[in-house]
């Protein structure tokens, strides 16, 4: 296998005095779609503000395309990078689609890369195109998705972390979404690191998975041995 795109090792953050997580270990390698997946309060989330900047990492490493990130601010992990779809929405509602996504690379200062860069990613969900003008607020909750998708690519990322990219979708809009992540790891090499809720959907859009339980590594491996792992699957897959 390739060296890893993203190595996390031995990770331990948390909030105040204590630790949530308790030592995690994570890689993604370049073209992957990888799923993480736990319970609730598991510590997915805090993974990613850990990797990200937002909380401080007490023990353990952060890499990423042969650069130590470990406790960079936001700003340059960005730069290195990573952008990220955060667990809540974050559509700016009082804006339009275009103005959404020139905020996704609103220190550029040559307008030109910028057009073309929102043109590649309207080509890319035309959709998007369709509704360039229309504020953001008003578009289905899918549409939202696929513009914090659009605009956390403005950047041209190595790597796009996503909390929960289904969540609070109708099912047939999660498929959607699904599908969408599928497409763009296939048609431009996206490499994908996303949390899921629903975590056999994810897991089946997915090439490896991890599952985290109070902030360590329960299980790990390819995604269709997770879905067939009989403990996994009664603990974390509803039995199915
Ligand atoms: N800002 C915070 N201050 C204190 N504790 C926090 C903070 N954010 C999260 N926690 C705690 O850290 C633990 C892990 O939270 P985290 O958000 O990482 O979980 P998660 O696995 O993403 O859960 P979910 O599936 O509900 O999104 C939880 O017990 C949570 O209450
Ligand atoms: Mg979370």
């Amino acid at each position: 296998m390739s060296a890893p795109l993203l190595s996390v090792y031995d990770l331990y953050a948390g909030y105040q005095d204590f630790d949530i997580l308790k030592g995690i270990d994570l890689e993604v390698h370049p073209g992957e779609i990888v799923c993480v997946i736990g319970p609730n309060g598991a510590g997915k989330s805090t993974v990613f503000k850990a990797i990200y900047g937002f909380v401080k990492v007490r023990q353990g490493a952060v890499r990423f395309d042969g650069q130590e990130i470990t406790n960079a601010r936001p700003r340059d992990v960005l730069n290195a990078g990573i952008s990220i779809v955060p667990q809540l929405r974050s559509v700016f509602p009082q804006m339009t689609v275009m103005e959404n996504l020139e905020m996704g690379m609103y220190l550029e200062k040559n307008q030109t890369r910028v057009r073309r860069r929102i043109q590649y990613i309207l080509d890319l969900f035309p959709r998007l195109g369709e509704r360039r003008a229309q504020m953001a607020g008003t578009m289905s909750g899918g549409e939202q998705r696929m513009l914090e998708i659009g605009r956390a690519l403005m950047l041209e990322p190595k790597m796009v972390m996503m909390d929960e990219p289904s969540a609070g979708l109708a099912p047939l809009i999660i498929r959607t979404i699904f599908e969408n992540i599928q497409r763009l790891n296939r048609e431009i090499g996206l490499t994908v690191l996303m949390i899921e809720q629903n975590a056999r959907q994810g897991l089946e859009a997915s090439h490896r998975g991890y599952v985290l339980e109070l902030g360590r590594n329960a299980y790990e491996g390819p995604a269709r041995a997770l879905l067939d792992n009989r403990d996994v699957r009664r603990a974390f897959l509803g039995g199915q």
